[in-house]
């Protein structure tokens, strides 16, 4: 037993006294779009330097295994960069990395007397950022995880903001917050993740009514009450409630009577014992404007106000016209006067 083991081991070290060549890293793993760097070393007793090296790329096609050099496949055109030297470096590096770049990948050298390419190869992996919030609608207050996935282990990720880079990955979201987030690996800023958006909702705020009386409170007339409100997302349901106040007692009754923006109360309803309020609500929340209570007089207001207008209108047409047929009989008798006394004159 022990015999054996250690004639596995004197074989594997005469193999490797002859020549070798060793990947620093066999499995990388790298972002979509980046680059990524193979470290290669190697060694030969065969001659003091190496001839031609370069780079094989293998894969399995349709049941066969197959091996290209990199320098034969246009795809790899000025991405594909040997970093190495003839001696013992036979880095590789590849940039703007494709998903068909996720193969095998070996290295070969020739010496005077043979050609020598690597056993082992190096299997690359290439992997995209996903970016993640959680939840990606919050009010404010509320927590929010910011998440990058790969699907390989890479270094750090880092989160950026609408281009600013964000120190938190957890916080509590403020409406300033909103906004699209990305995520890029540490040392690769110039790759990032499809931009993530972030929604920060507030409930409605200042509900207030405004109330429009027609100009003349007549029986057929209404009065209309419109409710509005700031929100984000902006208000889409108003449901509109009346108190009645109970005159014999402090109870009083609470009925929902409309929904929509605005609400027509008929002048035959109108009483000063209702008291009307709206509800604001949108995704995140809900808000009561306060009260407010209807009156006959306001319509009666504008009547009697137009009222006003026409008997001025009226008074100043009279004087007018009295002025006129004042100045005009005035005008006559003078005249008069004056022809009288020119007919008269020697
Ligand atoms: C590689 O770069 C050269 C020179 O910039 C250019 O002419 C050629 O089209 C490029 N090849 C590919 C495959 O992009
Ligand atoms: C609510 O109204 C107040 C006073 O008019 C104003 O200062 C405030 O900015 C308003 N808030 C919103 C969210 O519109
Ligand atoms: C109230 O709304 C109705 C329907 O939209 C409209 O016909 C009427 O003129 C409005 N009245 C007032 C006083 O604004
Ligand atoms: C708003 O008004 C409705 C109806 O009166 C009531 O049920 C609800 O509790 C009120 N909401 C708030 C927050 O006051």
């Amino acid at each position: 037993m022990i015999s054996i083991l250690v004639l596995l081991i004197v074989e594997a070290g005469t193999q490797g006294a002859d020549w070798f060549v060793t990947f620093e890293n066999p499995d990388p793993c790298a972002v979509k779009g980046s680059s990524v760097e193979f470290r290669c070393s190697y060694s030969y007793k065969d001659g003091k330097t190496a001839g031609e090296t370069f780079w094989y790329k293998g894969e399995l096609k349709k049941g066969k295994w197959e091996r290209v050099k990199l320098s034969d496949l246009p795809s790899y055109e000025n991405r594909s960069e040997y970093v190495g030297d003839k001696q013992q470096n036979c880095s590789l590096v590849l940039h703007d990395l494709q998903r068909d770049d996720a193969v095998h990948y070996y290295f070969h050298f020739n010496t005077k007397r043979f050609g020598y390419r690597s056993k082992k190869s190096v299997y690359l992996s290439v992997t995209e950022l996903r970016a993640r919030v959680h939840p990606d609608r919050v009010r404010a207050g509320d927590h929010v995880t910011l998440e990058c996935k790969t699907s390989c282990s890479l270094n750090r990720t880092v989160w950026y903001k609408d281009g600013r880079k964000v120190t938190k990955s957890t916080f509590q979201a403020q409406a300033e917050d909103a906004g699209k987030y990305s995520c890029v690996v540490e040392g690769q800023e110039s790759v990032r993740s499809d931009p993530v958006t972030l929604d920060v909702y507030d409930p409605p705020m200042n509900v207030s009514i405004e109330v429009s009386y027609p100009s003349i409170l007549t029986e057929d007339s209404s009065v209309n009450l419109t409710c509005s409100s700031s929100a984000n997302p902006a208000v889409k349901h108003y449901t509109w409630f009346k108190r009645t106040a109970s005159p014999n007692s402090r109870d009083s009754s609470l009925i929902q009577v409309a929904s929509g923006q605005v609400l027509s109360v008929p002048a035959v309803e109108v009483s000063h014992t209702d008291l009307y309020h709206c509800q604001a609500r949108n995704i995140v929340g809900e808000t009561n404007s306060t009260e407010v209570v209807l009156t006959k007089h306001e319509g009666l207001n504008h009547a009697s106000l137009h009222h006003v207008i026409l008997i001025v209108g009226v008074g100043v047409a009279v004087l007018l016209v009295l002025s006129l047929v004042i100045i005009w009989a005035w005008l006559q008798t003078y005249l008069g006067k004056t022809s009288h006394q020119r007919r008269h004159k020697p």
